[in-house]
Protein backbone atom coordinates (compact mmCIF):
# COMPACT_ATOMS: atom_id res chain seq x y z
CA UNK A 1 0.00 0.00 0.00
CA UNK A 2 1.18 3.56 -0.91
CA UNK A 3 0.31 7.09 0.23
CA UNK A 4 0.84 9.42 -2.00
CA UNK A 5 0.02 13.54 -1.83
CA UNK A 6 -2.68 14.14 -4.00
CA UNK A 7 -0.85 16.04 -6.83
CA UNK A 8 -2.05 15.58 -10.61
CA UNK A 9 0.69 12.64 -11.24
CA UNK A 10 -0.84 11.08 -7.94
CA UNK A 11 -4.80 11.72 -9.23
CA UNK A 12 -3.33 10.50 -12.56
CA UNK A 13 -2.20 7.26 -11.04
CA UNK A 14 -5.08 6.92 -9.05
CA UNK A 15 -7.37 7.04 -11.66
CA UNK A 16 -5.75 4.18 -14.07
CA UNK A 17 -5.36 1.91 -11.02
CA UNK A 18 -9.48 2.25 -11.01
CA UNK A 19 -9.42 1.72 -14.64
CA UNK A 20 -7.59 -1.52 -13.93
CA UNK A 21 -10.18 -2.65 -11.90
CA UNK A 22 -8.06 -1.83 -8.25
CA UNK A 23 -9.07 0.13 -5.17
CA UNK A 24 -8.17 3.63 -4.07
CA UNK A 25 -8.51 5.08 -0.72
CA UNK A 26 -9.50 8.59 -1.32
CA UNK A 27 -10.41 11.95 0.76
CA UNK A 28 -13.87 12.78 0.82
CA UNK A 29 -15.92 15.98 2.84
CA UNK A 30 -16.96 13.68 5.00
CA UNK A 31 -14.79 10.37 5.51
CA UNK A 32 -12.29 8.82 3.27
CA UNK A 33 -13.81 6.74 0.92
CA UNK A 34 -12.70 2.79 -0.30
CA UNK A 35 -13.34 3.22 -4.37
CA UNK A 36 -13.90 1.16 -7.12
CA UNK A 37 -15.03 1.47 -10.79
CA UNK A 38 -18.98 1.22 -9.88
CA UNK A 39 -19.47 -0.30 -13.35
CA UNK A 40 -16.86 -3.07 -13.03
CA UNK A 41 -18.19 -5.78 -10.80
CA UNK A 42 -15.52 -7.58 -10.45
CA UNK A 43 -13.58 -4.20 -8.69
CA UNK A 44 -16.62 -3.56 -6.78
CA UNK A 45 -16.45 -7.44 -5.14
CA UNK A 46 -12.59 -6.45 -4.07
CA UNK A 47 -14.12 -3.63 -2.29
CA UNK A 48 -16.61 -6.39 0.17
CA UNK A 49 -13.50 -8.36 0.48
CA UNK A 50 -11.30 -6.13 1.56
CA UNK A 51 -13.90 -4.53 4.13
CA UNK A 52 -14.79 -8.04 5.51
CA UNK A 53 -18.47 -6.79 4.65
CA UNK A 54 -21.90 -8.92 3.81
CA UNK A 55 -22.29 -8.28 0.23
CA UNK A 56 -25.66 -7.68 0.41
CA UNK A 57 -24.92 -4.18 1.98
CA UNK A 58 -25.02 -1.25 -0.92
CA UNK A 59 -22.70 1.02 -1.88
CA UNK A 60 -22.87 4.29 -2.76
CA UNK A 61 -21.61 5.66 -6.36
CA UNK A 62 -19.94 8.97 -6.14
CA UNK A 63 -20.38 10.77 -9.12
CA UNK A 64 -18.33 13.94 -10.98
CA UNK A 65 -21.45 16.33 -11.35
CA UNK A 66 -24.83 16.60 -11.55
CA UNK A 67 -24.99 15.96 -15.30
CA UNK A 68 -23.85 11.96 -14.74
CA UNK A 69 -26.81 11.50 -12.32
CA UNK A 70 -29.09 9.50 -15.45
CA UNK A 71 -26.13 7.46 -15.92
CA UNK A 72 -26.94 5.53 -12.81
CA UNK A 73 -30.83 6.76 -12.17
CA UNK A 74 -34.17 6.23 -13.73
CA UNK A 75 -37.14 7.51 -12.85
CA UNK A 76 -35.48 10.99 -11.33
CA UNK A 77 -38.08 12.84 -9.35
CA UNK A 78 -38.36 16.52 -9.61
CA UNK A 79 -37.17 16.37 -5.69
CA UNK A 80 -34.07 14.78 -6.11
CA UNK A 81 -33.42 17.48 -8.86
CA UNK A 82 -33.84 19.63 -6.56
CA UNK A 83 -32.03 18.57 -3.68
CA UNK A 84 -28.68 17.57 -5.81
CA UNK A 85 -28.91 21.13 -7.50
CA UNK A 86 -29.08 22.91 -3.99
CA UNK A 87 -26.43 20.56 -1.75
CA UNK A 88 -24.40 18.70 -4.21
CA UNK A 89 -21.46 18.90 -4.30
CA UNK A 90 -21.59 17.80 -0.64
CA UNK A 91 -22.55 15.61 2.20
CA UNK A 92 -26.27 14.25 0.82
CA UNK A 93 -26.49 10.75 -0.67
CA UNK A 94 -29.44 10.41 -2.44
CA UNK A 95 -31.59 6.56 -3.46
CA UNK A 96 -32.90 6.25 -5.95
CA UNK A 97 -34.31 3.90 -8.72
CA UNK A 98 -31.09 2.43 -10.61
CA UNK A 99 -30.58 2.15 -14.32
CA UNK A 100 -30.24 -1.37 -15.12
CA UNK A 101 -26.50 -1.31 -16.12
CA UNK A 102 -25.64 -0.43 -12.89
CA UNK A 103 -24.44 -3.86 -11.58
CA UNK A 104 -26.32 -5.09 -8.77
CA UNK A 105 -22.66 -6.57 -7.13
CA UNK A 106 -22.96 -2.39 -6.54
CA UNK A 107 -25.95 -2.12 -5.11
CA UNK A 108 -26.26 -5.44 -2.83
CA UNK A 109 -29.31 -6.92 -5.08
CA UNK A 110 -31.37 -3.98 -4.96
CA UNK A 111 -33.60 -1.76 -7.34
CA UNK A 112 -31.97 1.35 -5.95
CA UNK A 113 -28.91 2.89 -6.16
CA UNK A 114 -27.10 5.40 -3.66
CA UNK A 115 -25.82 8.91 -5.07
CA UNK A 116 -23.76 11.49 -4.31
CA UNK A 117 -21.47 14.37 -5.87
CA UNK A 118 -18.49 14.84 -3.17
CA UNK A 119 -17.28 18.14 -1.88
CA UNK A 120 -13.77 17.89 -1.99
CA UNK A 121 -11.12 18.56 -4.29
CA UNK A 122 -9.21 15.47 -4.21
CA UNK A 123 -12.46 13.33 -5.17
CA UNK A 124 -13.36 15.44 -7.56
CA UNK A 125 -10.13 15.42 -9.11
CA UNK A 126 -10.31 11.80 -9.13
CA UNK A 127 -13.49 11.39 -10.39
CA UNK A 128 -12.53 13.76 -13.41
CA UNK A 129 -9.92 11.87 -14.05
CA UNK A 130 -11.16 8.62 -13.69
CA UNK A 131 -14.72 9.82 -16.18
CA UNK A 132 -17.28 7.44 -14.40
CA UNK A 133 -18.55 6.90 -11.26
CA UNK A 134 -16.43 5.68 -8.24
CA UNK A 135 -18.27 3.16 -5.78
CA UNK A 136 -17.36 4.07 -2.31
CA UNK A 137 -18.24 2.59 0.67
CA UNK A 138 -15.74 4.59 4.05
CA UNK A 139 -12.66 2.91 3.55
CA UNK A 140 -12.72 0.93 7.34
CA UNK A 141 -13.49 -2.94 8.09
CA UNK A 142 -16.48 -3.64 8.62
CA UNK A 143 -18.28 -2.16 11.56
CA UNK A 144 -15.31 -0.29 12.57
CA UNK A 145 -14.97 3.49 12.87
CA UNK A 146 -14.98 5.36 9.94
CA UNK A 147 -11.26 6.67 8.92
CA UNK A 148 -10.95 10.50 8.63
CA UNK A 149 -7.21 10.79 8.20
CA UNK A 150 -5.21 8.46 6.02
CA UNK A 151 -3.35 7.10 9.14
CA UNK A 152 -6.56 5.57 9.96
CA UNK A 153 -7.07 4.07 6.71
CA UNK A 154 -3.71 2.66 6.61
CA UNK A 155 -4.23 1.18 9.85
CA UNK A 156 -8.10 -0.68 8.89
CA UNK A 157 -7.11 -1.47 5.23
CA UNK A 158 -3.22 -2.23 5.16
CA UNK A 159 -2.16 -3.74 1.75
CA UNK A 160 -6.20 -4.57 1.02
CA UNK A 161 -5.69 -1.10 -1.10
CA UNK A 162 -3.47 0.07 -3.99
CA UNK A 163 -3.16 3.29 -2.70
CA UNK A 164 -4.26 6.50 -0.06
CA UNK A 165 -4.49 9.49 -1.49
CA UNK A 166 -3.60 12.34 1.02
CA UNK A 167 -6.71 14.81 1.64
CA UNK A 168 -5.52 15.52 5.49
CA UNK A 169 -8.35 14.90 7.92
CA UNK A 170 -11.65 15.41 6.84
CA UNK A 171 -14.31 18.72 7.42
CA UNK A 172 -17.15 17.05 7.94
CA UNK A 173 -16.27 13.83 9.84
CA UNK A 174 -19.32 12.37 10.04
CA UNK A 175 -20.68 10.09 7.19
CA UNK A 176 -23.81 11.96 4.76
CA UNK A 177 -27.18 12.49 5.03
CA UNK A 178 -28.74 9.79 3.01
CA UNK A 179 -32.21 9.84 1.69
CA UNK A 180 -34.22 7.81 -0.17
CA UNK A 181 -36.53 9.04 -2.94
CA UNK A 182 -36.73 5.92 -4.81
CA UNK A 183 -40.56 5.69 -2.91
CA UNK A 184 -43.67 7.44 -2.49
CA UNK A 185 -42.51 9.66 0.46
CA UNK A 186 -38.50 10.97 1.29
CA UNK A 187 -37.22 9.20 3.75
CA UNK A 188 -33.97 9.89 6.22
CA UNK A 189 -31.99 6.37 6.05
CA UNK A 190 -29.23 8.40 8.19
CA UNK A 191 -28.81 11.81 9.43
CA UNK A 192 -25.56 13.81 9.04
CA UNK A 193 -24.41 17.68 8.55
CA UNK A 194 -27.69 18.45 6.44
CA UNK A 195 -30.33 18.13 8.16
CA UNK A 196 -33.79 17.06 7.63
CA UNK A 197 -34.78 20.38 8.96
CA UNK A 198 -32.58 21.29 5.96
CA UNK A 199 -33.69 18.94 3.64
CA UNK A 200 -37.33 19.93 4.27
CA UNK A 201 -36.67 23.49 4.01
CA UNK A 202 -35.52 23.14 0.34
CA UNK A 203 -38.27 20.33 -0.62
CA UNK A 204 -41.28 22.10 0.91
CA UNK A 205 -42.21 18.76 2.22
CA UNK A 206 -42.29 16.50 4.96
CA UNK A 207 -39.25 14.07 5.04
CA UNK A 208 -40.57 10.66 7.13
CA UNK A 209 -37.54 9.27 9.16
CA UNK A 210 -36.99 5.27 8.52
CA UNK A 211 -36.75 3.14 11.66
CA UNK A 212 -37.56 0.07 9.62
CA UNK A 213 -34.99 -1.88 8.02
CA UNK A 214 -36.48 -3.38 5.12
CA UNK A 215 -33.64 -2.56 3.00
CA UNK A 216 -30.18 -3.63 4.79
CA UNK A 217 -27.89 -0.60 5.55
CA UNK A 218 -25.02 -0.81 7.44
CA UNK A 219 -25.77 2.26 8.46
CA UNK A 220 -28.66 1.78 9.77
CA UNK A 221 -27.76 -1.42 12.10
CA UNK A 222 -27.54 -1.00 15.62
CA UNK A 223 -24.03 -1.67 16.66
CA UNK A 224 -21.69 0.39 14.12
CA UNK A 225 -18.63 2.94 13.88
CA UNK A 226 -18.10 1.00 17.12
CA UNK A 227 -14.89 1.30 18.82
CA UNK A 228 -13.65 -2.59 20.32
CA UNK A 229 -13.69 -0.46 23.75
CA UNK A 230 -16.91 -0.34 25.29
CA UNK A 231 -18.51 2.66 24.92
CA UNK A 232 -20.80 4.40 28.05
CA UNK A 233 -22.86 7.82 27.05
CA UNK A 234 -23.51 9.78 30.36
CA UNK A 235 -25.58 12.82 30.83
CA UNK A 236 -23.26 15.64 32.22
CA UNK A 237 -25.12 15.97 35.53
CA UNK A 238 -24.35 11.77 36.07
CA UNK A 239 -20.45 12.11 34.81
CA UNK A 240 -18.57 12.92 38.26
CA UNK A 241 -20.56 10.23 39.76
CA UNK A 242 -20.51 7.82 37.22
CA UNK A 243 -16.89 8.24 36.83
CA UNK A 244 -16.19 7.90 40.47
CA UNK A 245 -18.39 4.75 40.57
CA UNK A 246 -16.65 2.74 37.27
CA UNK A 247 -13.01 3.28 38.69
CA UNK A 248 -13.93 2.70 42.25
CA UNK A 249 -14.56 -0.76 40.58
CA UNK A 250 -10.73 -0.54 39.07
CA UNK A 251 -11.47 0.24 35.56
CA UNK A 252 -9.03 2.19 33.39
CA UNK A 253 -11.74 4.97 31.95
CA UNK A 254 -10.85 7.23 29.04
CA UNK A 255 -13.03 10.38 28.81
CA UNK A 256 -14.66 12.68 25.99
CA UNK A 257 -16.20 15.18 27.91
CA UNK A 258 -16.99 19.50 26.88
CA UNK A 259 -15.16 20.18 30.47
CA UNK A 260 -11.99 18.47 32.18
CA UNK A 261 -13.03 16.73 35.14
CA UNK A 262 -11.45 18.45 37.72
CA UNK A 263 -11.90 15.84 40.79
CA UNK A 264 -10.61 13.46 38.65
CA UNK A 265 -7.10 11.94 37.09
CA UNK A 266 -8.76 9.72 34.03
CA UNK A 267 -6.36 7.72 32.24
CA UNK A 268 -7.38 9.71 29.01
CA UNK A 269 -9.57 12.67 28.59
CA UNK A 270 -10.44 14.01 25.60
CA UNK A 271 -11.98 17.52 25.58
CA UNK A 272 -14.65 18.01 23.23
CA UNK A 273 -15.65 21.28 21.02
CA UNK A 274 -19.28 22.69 21.67
CA UNK A 275 -19.82 23.12 18.59
CA UNK A 276 -21.68 20.46 16.95
CA UNK A 277 -20.03 21.03 13.75
CA UNK A 278 -16.56 20.85 14.96
CA UNK A 279 -17.55 18.04 17.49
CA UNK A 280 -18.41 16.24 14.24
CA UNK A 281 -15.04 16.66 13.01
CA UNK A 282 -13.49 15.47 16.09
CA UNK A 283 -15.08 12.68 16.87
CA UNK A 284 -13.75 9.57 14.84
CA UNK A 285 -10.16 10.20 15.37
CA UNK A 286 -11.14 11.35 19.35
CA UNK A 287 -12.60 7.78 19.68
CA UNK A 288 -10.06 5.96 17.75
CA UNK A 289 -7.56 7.54 19.40
CA UNK A 290 -8.97 6.30 22.92
CA UNK A 291 -9.95 3.15 21.57
CA UNK A 292 -5.70 2.61 21.22
CA UNK A 293 -5.23 3.13 24.78
CA UNK A 294 -6.38 -0.27 26.18
CA UNK A 295 -8.96 1.09 28.42
CA UNK A 296 -11.96 -0.61 29.38
CA UNK A 297 -14.25 2.03 29.08
CA UNK A 298 -14.80 5.10 27.21
CA UNK A 299 -17.13 7.41 28.95
CA UNK A 300 -18.98 9.95 26.93
CA UNK A 301 -20.28 13.10 27.98
CA UNK A 302 -23.82 12.95 26.03
CA UNK A 303 -23.87 16.33 23.53
CA UNK A 304 -26.91 18.86 23.82
CA UNK A 305 -30.70 17.61 22.72
CA UNK A 306 -30.31 19.76 19.97
CA UNK A 307 -31.30 19.55 15.55
CA UNK A 308 -28.03 19.96 14.90
CA UNK A 309 -26.25 17.43 16.86
CA UNK A 310 -28.64 14.74 15.32
CA UNK A 311 -25.90 13.24 13.55
CA UNK A 312 -23.86 12.95 16.47
CA UNK A 313 -26.40 11.68 18.70
CA UNK A 314 -27.15 8.65 15.89
CA UNK A 315 -22.96 7.86 15.65
CA UNK A 316 -22.65 8.06 19.19
CA UNK A 317 -25.44 5.69 20.15
CA UNK A 318 -24.10 3.20 17.55
CA UNK A 319 -20.48 3.52 19.11
CA UNK A 320 -21.99 2.70 22.63
CA UNK A 321 -24.35 -0.03 21.66
CA UNK A 322 -21.94 -2.88 22.38
CA UNK A 323 -22.92 -4.28 25.72
O1 LIG B 1 -20.18 10.03 3.52
C1 LIG B 1 -20.34 8.97 2.93
O2 LIG B 1 -21.42 8.65 2.44
C2 LIG B 1 -19.12 8.05 2.79
C3 LIG B 1 -18.15 8.68 1.82
C4 LIG B 1 -16.99 7.78 1.46
O3 LIG B 1 -18.83 9.09 0.67
N1 LIG B 1 -19.53 6.77 2.38
C5 LIG B 1 -20.21 5.92 3.19
O4 LIG B 1 -20.43 4.68 2.62
O5 LIG B 1 -20.54 6.20 4.30
P1 LIG B 1 -20.89 3.41 3.48
O6 LIG B 1 -20.94 2.27 2.52
O7 LIG B 1 -20.01 3.25 4.65
O8 LIG B 1 -22.33 3.77 3.85
C6 LIG B 1 -23.26 3.87 2.82
C7 LIG B 1 -24.61 3.66 3.34
C8 LIG B 1 -24.79 2.25 3.85
O9 LIG B 1 -25.48 2.29 5.07
C9 LIG B 1 -25.59 1.63 2.73
O10 LIG B 1 -26.28 0.52 3.14
C10 LIG B 1 -26.45 2.80 2.28
O11 LIG B 1 -25.54 3.84 2.28
N2 LIG B 1 -26.97 2.61 0.93
C11 LIG B 1 -26.28 2.60 -0.21
N3 LIG B 1 -27.09 2.29 -1.25
C12 LIG B 1 -28.31 2.11 -0.76
C13 LIG B 1 -29.57 1.76 -1.31
N4 LIG B 1 -29.72 1.51 -2.61
N5 LIG B 1 -30.63 1.66 -0.49
C14 LIG B 1 -30.49 1.90 0.84
N6 LIG B 1 -29.32 2.21 1.42
C15 LIG B 1 -28.25 2.32 0.65
MG1 LIG C 1 -19.33 2.84 6.50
Amino acid sequence: MQVLAADSTAITAAARLLQQGQLVAFPTETVYGLGADAANPEAVRRIFAAKGRPVDHPLIVHIPDLASLGQWAQNIPESALTLAAHFWPGPLAIILNKQPNVPLEVTGGQTTVGLRQPNHPVALQLLQAFGGGIAAPSANRFCRISPTQTSHVAEELGDAVALILEGGACQVGVESTIIDLSGLHPQLLRPGQISRAAIEAVLGERVLVSKATQVRTSGMMAVHYAPATRALLCPSGLLPERYRQLSGQGKKIGLMVFHSLTDTAPVAQILMPTDADLYAQALYASLRKLDSLRLDIILIEQPPDHDDWQAIHDRLGKASSRL
